[in-house]
């Protein structure tokens, strides 16, 4: 695979505040759809700004291609950007919006016919040239806006959270469409979003950030099941997350319990933070569990339940198809896979324990109550 983009010990920050970019490393390959994926104000578009032109770095380096283009003004650089609101020119139609860069480039007509209805069968607009783009729906113009930075043939586009503006269900299509699309012309892709089912099942690479600081980079199954720290492991899903110790390669001990694990080369007797998903738990009859707990609450989800569990004042969250009763005792198994060791962080002891969450339900309900009354 060749690298694209190489991004150095990049520093960024305004008006001599807080860094909003903190140390920044990454290499993006050709053909890539790359996400990156953070929590609101974590620096997700200062970093697509830079990458773009329109901001300098305080300190690193920008690689496009093995040169270093700090300097390099947007026009110049061979991306294109598709911003959240689409920015069509309102009095022009679909073709005359599609052919605009071109146009700007003198390109001979015929050529420019050629390549709008190319563009437009790409995203799927084949016989919209005339329309009005005022009068297209929002799905579709977010089309229209990326065939047009598709047209000049870019060899990266750059997406700032280019569906956040479409209901769920166009979101969901939109998803497919733009997957199709990157693959149909092998543009490395990257994406912006917070939304963390879409950065699992568009990406090849997905790069975590919180407080312009990437924590980790990897693909959506490694993300998943290999989080980093407890950060991560809480930001993508839910996560249980307790405070254990590593006593030998393959055991660890947790909830004053000993199991059996599949993580090794940790330090004798360290402390790490343990991760289970809701969906790795297996319940049994309480006389075979390796835990046992009782259940505090019980939520119908559609295809599972997702129920809390109190084990000795440290609160489960679980997600099973199996039904039980608020108040009932049951037993927890866990196999090997189910158990991720992470080092510690300072993000440990900050996430990972449902305890607060079925009061949350009801401080929220009793609010939404309160709301009514007034
Ligand atoms: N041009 C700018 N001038 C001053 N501060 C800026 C500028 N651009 C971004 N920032 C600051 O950088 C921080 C991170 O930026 P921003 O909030 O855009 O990140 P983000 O991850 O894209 O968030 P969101 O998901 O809300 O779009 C914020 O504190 C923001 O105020
Ligand atoms: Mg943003």
């Amino acid at each position: 695979m060749k690298k694209i983009i190489e991004l150095k010990n990049i520093t960024k920050s305004f008006d001599g505040e807080q860094p909003v970019l903190d140390n920044i490393d990454l290499d993006i390959y050709s053909n890539e759809f790359l996400t990156l994926l953070g929590p609101s104000g974590c620096g997700k578009t200062p970093l697509l700004r830079l990458i773009g032109g329109f901001e300098t770095p305080d300190s690193g380096d920008i690689i496009f291609l093995g040169d270093r283009i700090n300097d390099v003004p947007p026009y110049k650089r061979n991306i294109n950007t598709v911003f959240q609101k689409y920015a069509l020119f309102p009095h022009l139609n679909v073709f005359d919006n599609v052919a605009f860069p071109l146009r700007e480039k003198k390109v001979p007509k015929e050529e420019i016919e050629e390549k709008v209805h190319e563009m437009l069968a790409l995203v799927a607009l084949k016989g919209f040239e005339k329309r009005s783009v005022t009068r297209l729906s929002g799905g579709q113009q977010q089309r229209v806006a990326i065939a047009r930075a598709l047209i000049s043939h870019p060899q990266v586009l750059l997406l700032d959270e280019p569906l956040g503006a479409l209901d769920l269900k166009l979101r969901k299509d939109m998803q497919v469409e733009l997957k199709k699309i990157q693959k149909q012309t092998g543009i490395t892709f990257i994406f912006v979003t917070h939304d963390q089912e879409e950065a699992l099942s568009m990406s090849d690479t997905v790069v975590v950030m919180s407080e312009g600081k990437i924590h980790q980079i990897g693909t959506p199954v490694d993300i998943y099941n290999e989080p980093e720290n407890a950060f991560v492991a809480d930001f993508i899903g839910e996560s249980n997350i307790l405070d254990g110790v590593m006593l030998e390669d393959y055991k660890v001990r947790f909830s004053g319990q000993t199991f059996q694990c599949l993580d090794k080369e940790f330090m004798k007797n360290e402390p790490v933070d343990v991760v289970v998903r809701p969906e790795d738990v297996d319940i049994v009859p309480v006389e075979k569990g390796q835990l046992t707990g009782v259940v505090t609450s019980v939520t119908f989800m559609g295809v599972h339940y997702e129920i809390i569990v109190d084990v000795n004042g440290f609160k489960w969250m679980i997600q099973t198809t199996d039904f039980v009763d608020v108040d009932e005792r049951i037993g927890i198994e866990l196999e090997p896979d189910a158990i991720h060791i992470m080092k510690k962080s300072e993000y440990s002891n900050l996430y990972g324990d449902y305890s607060s969450f079925s009061n949350e339900l009801d401080e929220l309900s009793e609010l939404e109550e309160e709301d009514e009354d007034e």
